[in-house]
């Protein structure tokens, strides 16, 4: 049998003579060897461009071993089974004791045949032939593909249905047609892969050909390693949402227009959280163009900042593009939940459940709990005749799964919610209350010009992340869990964790 060098040879010294070959598969055929070595073989040629190459996909059809069973007997199931039906019909019992096994399948694919018919009218049901003769298509064509004898195409109907009923087979492989590549030649020339010391000294790297690098090779994933206590937490709520049937939203982009991250949220243009102190504003590029926003709804907005509707007065002043143009980082992920809020509405309301777990950014001073960006656990509910009770149940069931049992809801103000609600939670191992999130049920102005239906209400709440993570872990200042000065020996040690992560 040719060696790999051999079959390299070959294909070379076949191109050179008759300018290609013109199918893999006959080479195999004729070297005896099996088509998978020689593609190897063509596969390497082509990497260093000797040869080009094109492929053809091929594919047979052949039986299965019940197929094969079925030709032993001369005709099909379903053929069997007609014949033996008696003019005046039988019942399928009877003919279960007459045929064996074939009865079951032939009587499935006698009735899809529409060969035969059940027959109620006695009393009692007993099978009829409905023709008076029939053709076994699917004995005759088991008969070809076993002999090998006619041609079939991968995509025939009646062939895909002998293999549907697994007695016909569909193998699929491809064969290449090879011509000269850029860089053709008789002799491969191996390229070096090392620069040695001897090349050096000897000088003879001149004359060598180095194989180049593959910078899209993969590396070896590394075998240690320790999850950041983020990740984990992260991990582990994702788990909780997702048991309690919530979607995860879209949240691949940090950067935000003003009027995703906060017009639409009926968040006034003056309020004092668009200022240069809490939000990161984009230098460049610095707007996103009004035009992109949808038309009508940008409008049902801007109404309901000046004036109000949906029972409200509005705040009373001059709505300008300008400032929903503006680009920023996003401050919140209840931007996120906006646009999603904004298509569930376009798309026709139904009951939805969301959540998401992804970084946001504000232009705060850093201190033991502030961090100028963090990770925020965004979640809400939208369906009709939503109560605060249900937030409260909703956020007591989530924080009781992820081991935090003692909380405490405070009221809060937020532009986009009414009633709004502070959560506190209390650490074991700091033996204080925390602040860990922001909720509440969100208000018509926000909810209505998105197209919401009447009597649809949303319950929403947003979480950072950290701060469960440091209760959990019993740290106490933030800047030992995330940013430049985190230990890795923390994240190695994962000090104390009540969940066991
Ligand atoms: N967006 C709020 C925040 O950043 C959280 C929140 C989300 C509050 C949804 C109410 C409803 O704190």
């Amino acid at each position: 049998m040719p060696s790999p060098a051999d079959l390299e040879s070959i294909i070379l010294h076949t191109i050179a003579s008759s300018g290609e070959v013109a199918d893999s598969g006959k080479l195999a055929a004729d070297q005896g060897v099996d088509h998978n070595v020689l593609v190897g073989v063509i596969k390497s040629l082509s990497a260093d461009e000797l040869i080009s190459e094109s492929t053809t996909p091929n594919s047979k059809w052949d039986l299965t071993e019940e197929g094969k069973a079925i030709l032993a007997t001369g005709a099909s199931p379903e053929f069997q089974l007609f014949n033996a039906i008696p003019a005046d019909g039988i019942s399928l019992n009877q003919l279960k004791t007459q045929l064996g096994q074939v009865a079951d399948v032939g009587f499935r694919f006698a009735m899809q045949n529409k060969w035969i018919a059940i027959d109620k009218s006695s009393g009692e049901s007993t099978i009829q032939r409905k023709v008076d003769s029939v053709e076994d298509k699917a004995f005759n064509l088991l008969r070809d593909i076993g002999a090998a004898s006619r041609d079939l195409a991968a995509d025939d109907k009646e062939a895909i249905a002998l293999a549907k009923r697994k007695v016909a087979n569909l193998t699929s492989w491809k064969t290449f047609k090879l011509t000269k590549g850029a860089n053709f030649a008789l002799e491969r020339k191996k390229a070096a892969t090392d620069l040695t010391s001897d090349m050096i000294t000897k000088g003879t790297w001149r004359q060598e050909t180095f194989k180049p690098y593959n910078f899209a090779a993969l590396g070896r994933p590394p075998s240690g390693g320790h999850l950041h206590p983020l990740l984990k937490v992260r991990t582990q709520f994702r788990k909780i949402f997702t048991a309690m049937g919530f979607e995860e939203m879209p949240t691949n982009n940090y950067v935000e227009s003003s009027f995703w991250n906060f017009d639409v949220l009926f968040q006034p243009q003056q309020h004092p959280a668009r200022d240069a102190h809490d939000t990161f504003f984009l230098l460049n590029p610095a707007s996103t163009p009004a035009s992109s926003f949808p038309p009508d709804y940008l409008q049902r907005v801007k109404t309901t900042h000046e004036s109000g509707g949906f029972g409200s007065t509005g705040y009373g002043y001059a709505w300008q593009e300008a400032e929903a143009e503006k680009n920023l980082l996003r401050t919140h992920t209840t931007a996120v939940s906006s646009r999603m809020l904004y298509k569930l509405a376009q798309e026709g309301f139904r009951p939805a459940k969301y959540f998401s777990v992804d970084r946001v950014f504000r232009n705060e001073a850093i201190d033991r709990t502030h961090l100028a960006e963090f990770h925020q656990i965004e979640g809400l509910v939208c369906d009709h005749g939503l109560t605060l009770g249900d937030l409260l149940g909703t956020l007591e069931l989530f924080f009781t799964r992820l081991g935090l049992k003692k909380l405490r809801f405070k009221p809060a103000y937020n532009p986009y919610t009414e009633p709004s609600m502070e959560i506190f939670s209390y650490s074991e191992e700091l033996g204080k209350w925390m602040e860990v999130g922001n909720s509440g049920m969100f208000r018509p102005e926000m909810l209505r010009p998105m197209g919401l239906p009447e009597g649809v209400n949303v319950i929403a709440w947003g979480l950072s992340l950290e701060r469960p993570t440091m209760i959990l872990y019993g740290i106490d200042n933030i800047r030992d869990l995330f940013g430049h000065k985190v230990s890795l020996g923390m994240v190695r040690k994962n000090p104390i964790c009540r969940l066991g992560l």
